[in-house]
């Protein structure tokens, strides 16, 4: 038996749609992996009962098919379900990993990102790759559709979590068919400066960088409180403010000596909006970890 922690991830980053992403240091799901003739899922944990076990349905269970690798797998959620923090992408991701190694199939990291993205496509419709490269690479990613970049980064960061669902289908749904031109060039430079910013663990790059003005406007609509919960962690010192992946979550960068500040912020606003919501005050981490 194999046991796989993989990390929570904040996708999109704002003006990296689609592209960016970043492994959190909290939370994560723990998966154990057991050889087994047939695929069984059991779920426990944050939010397990919106989770369904029966392998056709589940990410884990199409990342099995995919390895032909069946097993008795347990996951334990850490990462709530439609919380804009990679839940899925973080079982996809363990599973692969563990997988991999139970059955000896001999992947790089690299190439199991397709893979556990495949098993992303099971819930959001969509196999894309910008949360479960993260949580098997950790650090920064770039999802590419002809590959991955990686690169260690460190970056304090808050992710406020409000008691709303949003499905990543649905968040979909509001984004826009296209940009105009001046949206495209500033969203180039935006995410070049986050980018760099990343490259040299600088928190005003990033923060910088991270403002999107094609998705996220469409997108703050379905996050009742988004605007002010923004403008209140702006003034407690952190340097960008967008929403994570689809959403709910909503993701500062700050600097280390902020992060408190902007975490209790948050916490008001939403509470000020009439939406509870808790905040992990984390950092940029690492991916995938096996025990
Ligand atoms: N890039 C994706 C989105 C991440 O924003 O829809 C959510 O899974």
């Amino acid at each position: 038996m194999l046991t796989v922690r993989a990390p929570a991830t904040s996708a999109n980053l704002g003006s990296g749609f689609d592209v960016f992403g970043v492994a959190l240091e909290r939370p994560a799901d723990v998966v154990r992996v057991e050889k087994a003739a047939e695929t069984t899922i059991t779920v426990t944990g944050a939010g397990s009962q919106y989770i369904p076990e029966d392998p056709r349905k589940n990410t884990v269970g199409a990342v099995a098919e995919a390895l032909e690798a069946p097993a008795h797998i347990r996951i334990d959620k850490g990462i709530r379900p439609a919380s804009g923090l990679g839940s899925s992408a973080a079982s996809a991701a363990a599973a692969a990993v563990g997988l991999n190694e139970l059955y000896d199939r001999g992947y790089t990291r690299e190439e199991l990102v397709p893979i556990a993205a495949e098993g992303e496509a099971v819930v959001s419709g969509a196999a894309h790759s910008d949360n479960v490269a993260p949580s098997i690479l950790g650090g920064f990613t770039i999802a590419r559709h002809d590959g991955v970049t990686s690169v260690d980064a460190d970056i304090p960061l808050v992710a406020c979590l409000p008691e709303i669902v949003v499905s990543t289908r649905d968040a979909r749904r509001v984004v826009p068919d296209g940009a105009r031109m001046e949206q495209v060039v500033e969203t180039v430079g935006n995410a070049a400066t986050l980018a760099v910013g990343m490259a040299r663990d600088d928190p005003d790059l990033v923060g910088r960088g991270m403002h999107d003005s094609v998705v996220t406007p469409a997108r703050a609509e379905l996050i009742d409180g988004y605007g002010n919960v923004h403008a209140s962690a702006v003034e407690a010192g952190a340097t960008g403010v967008t929403i994570s992946g689809a959403g709910p979550t909503v993701i500062a960068a700050c600097h280390e000596g902020d992060r408190g500040a902007v975490a209790s912020a948050m916490l008001d606003s939403f509470e000020r909006s009439g939406v509870e919501a808790r905040a992990f005050k984390t950092r940029i981490g690492r991916g995938a970890e096996m025990f």
